[in-house]
């Protein structure tokens, strides 16, 4: 294969936008592992033992092995547990246990059931005020809330904060959390195993915060605390209940993503009719 030449070689920051736009955006090991050198090893090793041959020209029987200096061959850094009831059945058990915000936290970074958690750098627990009487939910963080450690502080989250703004609120008198705390890699879409898994700490989180009013953030969280199975566009706009472990029924309303806003700023205007909704209920409960 010709190799690059210097100035044909691409800038190392075009090849990473070139990898993270195609999703591989996620460093699963501590140190890189050079796939080229290790291909070109086994190529090496796989020509020296065709040749070693007997005497007579017949091929001996014993594989060839690598020699004593080789690098070992790569061990996965983590452990992912396959998602199974199980995990989820211990994840409802100790999301009970919590009494407060500060323990649900230290409950989840201990928990090891959830296999996001092997390949999300941080866990997303939740921004803004736990005392605000409204509560906003998505359903996973991305790339940059997985950097930073908090729920939607992307573009999505710039919007996010608009849209408060435009009802008299921000991150000092609304609390915002997700559904799942670890961002699937790629940003693809959470499993239903993984959903359930994660679903205890999202409604304990509520039931300890303890909103008068819920938002969620597209369709996947509206299903997972309406239980509503319709697609966000036919149930966005239409109060929902959520119950809590302790009986508590919390409006909920579905809304849609503000990612989706980005990327339909038609539909701007049905968020905005939401919003408006929102605000209206939170004075009728005397919260604005
Ligand atoms: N989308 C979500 O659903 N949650 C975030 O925190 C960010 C983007």
């Amino acid at each position: 294969m010709a190799s690059l030449s210097g100035n044909e070689r691409p800038d190392l920051r075009d090849l990473l936008a070139f990898y993270a736009s195609a999703g591989v955006d996620d460093a699963i090991l501590d140190d890189p592992i050079d796939r080229f050198a290790e291909s070109a090893q086994r190529q090496t090793i796989a020509v020296q033992g065709s040749a070693q041959q007997s005497p007579q020209g017949a091929v001996r029987s014993e594989p060839a092995r690598p020699d004593k200096g080789a690098p070992p061959p790569p061990r996965p850094a983590v452990s992912a547990a396959v998602p199974d009831e199980a995990q989820a059945a211990a994840a409802r058990e100790i999301a009970s246990k919590a009494a407060t915000l500060d323990e649900l936290r230290q409950i989840m970074e201990g928990f090891e059931g959830c296999n996001l958690k092997a390949t999300a750098k941080s866990m997303v627990f939740a921004d803004g005020n736990p005392d605000a009487d409204l509560m906003l939910v998505g359903e996973a963080p991305g790339r940059d809330e997985d950097f930073e450690g908090l729920p939607f502080v992307g573009r999505s989250g710039q919007l996010l904060d608009r849209i408060l703004a435009a009802i008299g609120l921000d991150r000092k008198s609304a609390y915002v959390a997700n559904v799942i705390p670890w961002r699937p890699p790629g940003n693809r879409a959470p499993t239903p195993h993984e959903t359930e898994i994660c679903r205890p700490f999202i409604e304990r989180q509520i039931a300890l915060v303890k909103p008068k009013v819920l938002v969620t953030l597209d369709g996947p969280p509206a299903k997972v605390l309406t239980g509503s199975p319709d697609v966000i566009l036919r149930v966005r706009g239409t109060w929902k209940n959520h119950t809590t472990s302790d009986g508590t029924v919390i409006p909920v309303m579905p809304t849609l993503h503000p990612d989706y806003l980005l990327r339909n700023p038609a539909h701007k205007k049905l968020a905005w009719r939401d919003f408006l909704e929102v605000k209206a209920k939170l004075r009728e409960l005397g919260s604005l």
